[in-house]
């Protein structure tokens, strides 16, 4: 958001232009940035450099004079070494200088991260190189920027080790949400505690779906593949990618203990299924494992999403893009809230959900538990009281009874805020919970 309105802002100023003409466009400047993608190559944990190595090729072809070509794409440790040798194949390494300067980015969040950025990385040891780089700079490290230089191998481990840690605290935290489903604890309040920690910091300790987008899963990947050809086990990336990929199973398996294992022709609404707001990106979303699951046991699923219908459900039967909220909850029997947009905070579900025994999956934590409950829908989310009895009742249902009622006094004075009466879902199936 934002980029159409700076990029022609900058146009009109002539500060910006564009071009198809790699050679005027290599003659005419200074520093050259690499600006290309690095996807997960097929069948294999590595990164495909191909787009990075094509780039060095047609530079390589037009330098004239001295240039410092700048990688910014996401490249495992030591490729601007490849870089740099596939340019002086045919240029004097006198005419360019390679340096490392990755970018930490949000997809949705990118202006924003630019202009305020945490920090700087320069990975260049030519001192030369490293103040015009810095000058370049200049007006974002006056606004407090940290200006990093290193090493350019340095600057490329950065960023891969960066991505790694934040998706290895992202499934920490989605893990303890499992343990917090199973004790009664918040696991906000796990969040809230641990964050303020400096040490820790508060950030990215969000439980939800598994991690998504073109970067995490990417990343860790990337990052467990280079450490394998250095011959290098990173057994702690290596569980990160597990656990993340075994996340997207473990909420489908939920969702089908919501609805008591009857799934066929149950009518499921996602709200939102890009992997995070914003943005109108699915890639590794958790809803491409989501969707096509439920679909597959029989669901009826519709979707609504701001940025639009997606390619990647038009081939399945039963799965519809509604164009708003009420439509995409029209008759449903449940609504998984799966993306954090803004338009999903604040919707008055007593409005919208005309099936009388409808619930609520909110994988966001983004409303209240009681609040929502009290509106008279069966709430259910990440991390918080909801499953707090799955592992004690699967032990109960073993000694009675499916559908008899158990009298809880005792649970009435721990956690006065349940209703005299609900249900829960256990290993064993549904079971009635009522007290006086
Ligand atoms: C990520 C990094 O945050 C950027 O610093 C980096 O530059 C970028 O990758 C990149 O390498 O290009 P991005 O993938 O755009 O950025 O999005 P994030 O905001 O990091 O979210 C990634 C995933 O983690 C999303 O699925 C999001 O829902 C999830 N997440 C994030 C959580 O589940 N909990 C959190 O607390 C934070």
């Amino acid at each position: 958001p934002g980029l159409n309105e700076l990029a022609k802002k900058n146009f009109k100023a002539k500060r910006l232009s564009f071009t198809t003409n790699i050679s005027d466009a290599i003659k005419k400047s200074n520093i050259i940035f690499i600006c290309v993608g690095t996807p997960t190559k097929k069948n294999s944990y590595a990164a495909d450099l191909s787009q990075i190595f094509t780039v060095a090729k047609i530079i390589s072809k037009n330098i004239k004079s001295h240039k410092i070509i700048v990688n910014k794409s996401t490249v495992p440790v030591t490729t601007g070494d490849k870089v740099e040798n596939i340019i002086s194949k045919k240029i004097s390494k006198k005419l360019f200088s390679v340096v490392s300067n990755p970018e930490f980015l949000r997809e949705g969040e990118a202006i924003r991260d630019f202009i305020y950025p945490d920090r700087i990385v320069i990975g260049t040891s030519n001192k030369k190189i490293n103040n015009i780089l810095k000058s370049l700079y200049a007006p974002l490290i006056s606004k407090g920027a940290k200006y990093v230089n290193t090493s350019r191998r340095g600057a490329e481990l950065i960023k891969y080790s960066s991505n790694a840690f934040l998706a290895t605290k992202i499934s920490y935290i989605n893990e303890l949400a499992n343990l917090c489903e199973k004790t009664g604890v918040d696991i906000k309040d796990v969040s809230f505690g641990m964050g303020l920690d400096q040490r820790i910091g508060d950030r990215f300790l969000r439980a939800g779906p598994a991690y998504g987008g073109s970067c995490f899963p990417k990343d860790t990947r990337a990052i467990v593949d280079t450490a394998n050809n250095f011959k290098t086990n990173l057994s702690i990336v290596k569980s990160v990618i597990k656990s993340n990929d075994q996340r997207k199973l473990l909420l489908t398996k939920r969702v089908e203990k919501i609805l008591k294992g009857k799934i066929k022709n149950k009518n499921i609404t996602f709200l939102g299924v890009t992997f995070k707001p914003n943005t109108d990106d699915m890639r590794e979303s958790s809803s491409l494992i989501m969707i096509p699951f439920l679909n597959k046991l029989g669901s009826k699923i519709r979707y609504y999403d701001p940025s639009g219908e997606k390619k990647e459900f038009k081939h399945l039967k039963n799965v519809k893009f509604c164009k708003n909220i009420k439509m995409a909850c029209y008759d449903s029997d449940l609504v998984i809230i799966h993306t954090e947009w803004e338009e999903f905070k604040a919707i008055d579900f007593s409005k919208i959900l005309n099936k009388k025994n409808a619930k609520i999956y909110d994988l966001r934590n983004l409303y209240s538990p009681n609040l929502i409950k009290n509106k008279g829908f069966k709430y259910y989310s990440i991390g918080r009281w909801v499953f707090y009895f799955i592992s004690k009742m699967a032990s109960i249902s073993t000694a009675a009874p499916k559908g008899k009622e158990f009298v809880l006094t005792a649970a009435l004075a721990c956690l006065p805020e349940f209703p005299n009466k609900f249900e829960i879902i256990s290993e064993a199936g549904l079971i009635t919970l009522g007290w006086s």
